[in-house]
């Protein structure tokens, strides 16, 4: 067997060094856990950053990639499959969509997204209508599209000349958005819950706010819901909680329960805008990747995963005010469902580095925010063993 620390070197020489990773092989998962090369358990609440919802091989996912596997790994769009013609229509059914295009993650899902509403806004309301709104702090991915609408310097530092066409207006502020708003604007892109952005829940009133905007001026409404669909908020989509529908809904992460599949859900009316030969993605949605997604998508469906995640993310958020009043470090607790974060006064990272060596993956969204997104099977024992470790790292002090 190869070391980890041999394959840790081998990995500096060969591979292109774009992560901050920790140094940890991981080689094998189960439900919540994964175990590295040298066989040490790991309880994972980082669950491939808000991915792995079921969490490591459910038996259901990892039956629909075996059988899938074995019948038909792949074929162009030119032709129709059932696993994807099944998939759009599960996800059209329980959401505000008509239809979908499957693409193979959330940046490119976002593109599409970004794509449609121009079209749209060109063929509906004029040349001029050609700007889209996204909010500082927000994260889109990392394609120069996505990249351009993800409004944080940190992110765009170096990859300028950015795409023309973007305005960026502060997070959770409509007299903001108001004031940038018009003829102009073909679309509002709006993570419902900023993940990346450190776990920011709006106000109650700004998404009504941003679809009443959007009404009144002729702009599509986009949510980003890469990382709060599918579940993880405590409903299936985090728009449901606001009661707000958007026009287009990007999603990934989740979707393909560990496979890699993004997704482009948008009104009938919208969608028109893409007609045969505007826009495709070789691997959108092909046999295996919409098989696995349909098995995880119909689990969390049956076994109502979305619901069963906001008194389990209580839980978890109960547990950590307690830890709060106990370190005077941690400046908030706040998040929805099985997405939450937790400021502190300082980086996180050496926090993430100390609890990774007693046993548990956290990471960080920001600098100074520990995110917890755990599996949506996660249960309570596990939480507080999570929440345990958490308050003993904090309480050495050193972290
Ligand atoms: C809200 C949101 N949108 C888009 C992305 C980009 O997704 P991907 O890394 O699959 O391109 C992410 C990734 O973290 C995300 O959180």
């Amino acid at each position: 067997m190869t070391s980890a620390d041999e394959l840790m070197t081998r990995a500096g020489r060969c591979l292109a060094n774009t992560y901050a990773r920790f140094p940890v092989v991981l080689e094998r998962g189960e439900g919540c856990r994964v175990w590295d090369v040298e066989g040490k358990e790991y309880l994972d609440f980082v669950a491939g950053i808000a991915v792995c919802a079921l969490g490591h091989c459910h038996p259901a996912v990892v039956r629909a990639i075996q059988d899938q596997a074995a019948k038909l790994l792949h074929v162009s769009n030119l032709y129709y499959i059932e696993p994807q013609i099944r998939l759009a229509g599960l996800l059209c059914e329980h959401s505000f969509a008509d239809r979908v295009f499957f693409c193979n993650s959330g940046a490119e899902a976002n593109e599409a997204a970004i794509k449609l509403a121009r079209k749209h806004a060109k063929e509906h309301g004029g040349a001029e209508r050609i700007e889209i709104i996204t909010m500082e702090g927000g994260f889109h991915g990392r394609t120069i599209a996505a990249l351009t609408a993800t409004a944080q310097a940190k992110y765009q530092k170096g990859f300028e000349p950015l795409l023309p066409g973007f305005r960026y207006v502060p997070f959770d502020d409509l007299r903001a958005v108001e004031a940038a708003v018009g003829a102009h604007t073909a679309a509002i892109l709006v993570e419902p819950i900023q993940g990346e952005g450190g776990i920011r829940v709006p106000s109650e009133g700004y998404l009504h706010g941003l679809r009443k905007l959007c009404d009144t001026t002729g702009a599509l409404l986009i949510f980003d819901e890469v990382q709060t669909g599918v579940g993880r908020t405590g409903r299936l989509f985090a728009y449901e909680h606001w009661g707000v529908e958007p026009d287009i809904m990007v999603l990934a992460k989740a979707l393909g329960g560990g496979l890699p599949i993004g997704a482009m859900l948008a009104t009938e009316a919208v969608a028109a805008s893409f007609t045969p030969g505007t826009h495709a993605a070789t691997f959108g949605g092909n046999p295996l990747v919409t098989a696995a997604a349909w098995a995880t998508l119909t689990t969390i469906l049956e076994e109502n995963l979305a619901r069963r995640a906001a008194p389990m993310g209580g839980k978890l958020m109960d547990a950590l005010r307690s830890v709060q009043q106990a370190h005077p470090g941690v400046k908030a607790i706040r998040g929805l469902g099985l997405l939450v974060g937790m400021e502190l006064d300082r980086e996180v990272r050496p926090v993430l580095a100390r609890c990774l060596d007693r046993g548990l993956l956290l990471s960080g969204a920001g600098e100074k925010v520990i995110r917890f997104a755990p599996p949506l099977i996660v249960d309570e024992h596990e939480v507080k063993r999570a929440v345990d470790i958490l308050d003993t790292v904090l309480g050495e002090g050193t972290a």
